[in-house]
């Protein structure tokens, strides 16, 4: 399939309302082609080999894939439907652990399924396509707003550094760090963009250098031990990126190599704004510590896209999918209902509980 990606939404369902359609992430850059999924392994694999990545992305792939997975039950009772799906349910939960929006998105719709436990089969299954596309819905709004709210904590010209991707391709649409810089561009701000490569997998370079490209922003791709070297020459006046999951003190998992990036951020006074769906705060979660991190194959480190080895056989390989940044090296968290300030056991806790009044 050709085409732009930033036009072609990177999870939807399909027309006919049968499959869970995304974008195949790790054919890009070289090539645009989509997946139709039914079942629930290929739903797990797609997740868990990075077809559809991304924190909200993966939230909102898992609420159109139960939705999927449930339409194709056939039972006629509802206690053989709940087994059915809380099967399933936890059968895609175990395929990432460290996103809590996978978790969340499943809940949400387990929820649903309760609630109409006295209802026919179909009427539950219909109700778990709505509460699916207000998933979607809701994911493209909510990455709209933090990109006005992040917006605002930037100026014409300025140079803006990011980590792996937290584009369009993170999300349904705009992306989470990526939406203040769209946002910007909309505004003719003329940002400079520094991507992060991102090793091992290159989110970096092959997904958040082609989205931006692609729509037009300045765009320079280096590699992650080079963004000392750009802070220092004073090419960067902010680092915008997204996480995985935001514990209750602030503390933030985000794509391994973050924690440096901010780190060296903190030598060289440049803001770091991590850009945070509700749905990615886990009040929950205490401190980063609590925080379960994905350790992934060795071959992605030892091997290029599995395919030419590049380190000596059995040498012993750790290969952590994230790490978590220290509240304190974090100058803001940008959420679809404002900019939360240290302390953030008090900001995060404020908007969390505004948002269940609303
Ligand atoms: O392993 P990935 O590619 O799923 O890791 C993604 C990230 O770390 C993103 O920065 C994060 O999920 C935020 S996406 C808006």
């Amino acid at each position: 399939m050709g085409g732009k990606i930033t036009e072609i939404d990177t999870v939807s369902l399909d027309e006919a309302n049968k499959a869970l359609v995304i974008i195949d992430q790790t054919k890009l850059p070289g090539q645009i082609q989509m997946l139709s999924l039914t079942k629930a392994k290929e739903i797990w694999d797609a997740i868990y080999l990075l077809q559809v990545r991304g924190a909200p992305a993966i939230g909102v792939a898992a609420a159109i894939g139960m939705y999927v997975l449930a339409s194709r039950y056939e039972v006629d009772d509802y206690d053989a439907f709940y087994a059915a799906f809380c099967r399933d349910k936890e059968y895609l939960d175990s395929s990432r652990p460290t996103a809590v929006n996978l978790s969340w998105a499943l809940k949400r719709m387990e929820g649903v399924v309760t609630a109409h436990a006295n209802e026919d089969i179909p009427a539950i299954v219909d109700a778990l396509h709505q509460e699916a596309m207000v998933i979607r819905d809701e994911d493209i709004a909510v990455c709209h707003k933090i990109g006005e709210y992040g917006m605002e904590l930037l100026k014409p010209g300025d140079g803006v550094l990011t980590h792996c991707n937290a584009g369009k391709l993170a999300t349904v649409r705009f992306g989470t760090a990526t939406a203040p810089i769209y946002l910007a561009e909309e505004n003719d701000y003329h940002l400079h963009v520094f991507c992060d490569e991102t090793r091992p997998l290159l989110q970096g370079a092959r997904l958040t250098a082609f989205e931006l490209q692609e729509s037009g922003v300045d765009t320079t791709l280096i590699c992650d031990n080079m963004s000392a070297m750009v802070m220092k020459n004073g090419w960067v006046n902010a680092v915008f990126v997204g996480c995985d999951r935001v514990a209750a003190n602030g503390d933030t998992a985000n794509k391994i190599g973050t924690s440096v990036v901010a780190a060296v951020a903190k030598q060289y006074n440049v803001p770091v704004y991590i850009c945070a769906p509700t749905s990615t705060i886990d009040m929950a979660t205490a401190t980063g510590d609590d925080i379960v991190i994905e350790e992934r194959k060795p071959e992605e480190i030892a091997e290029m896209w599995y395919e030419k080895r590049m380190a000596p056989e059995n040498v012993k390989i750790f290969n952590p999918a994230f790490d978590v940044t220290d509240h304190e090296l974090i100058a803001g968290i940008v959420t679809e209902y404002g900019v939360a300030r240290t302390p953030y056991t008090e900001s995060l806790k404020a908007i969390m509980d505004n948002k269940q009044k609303r």
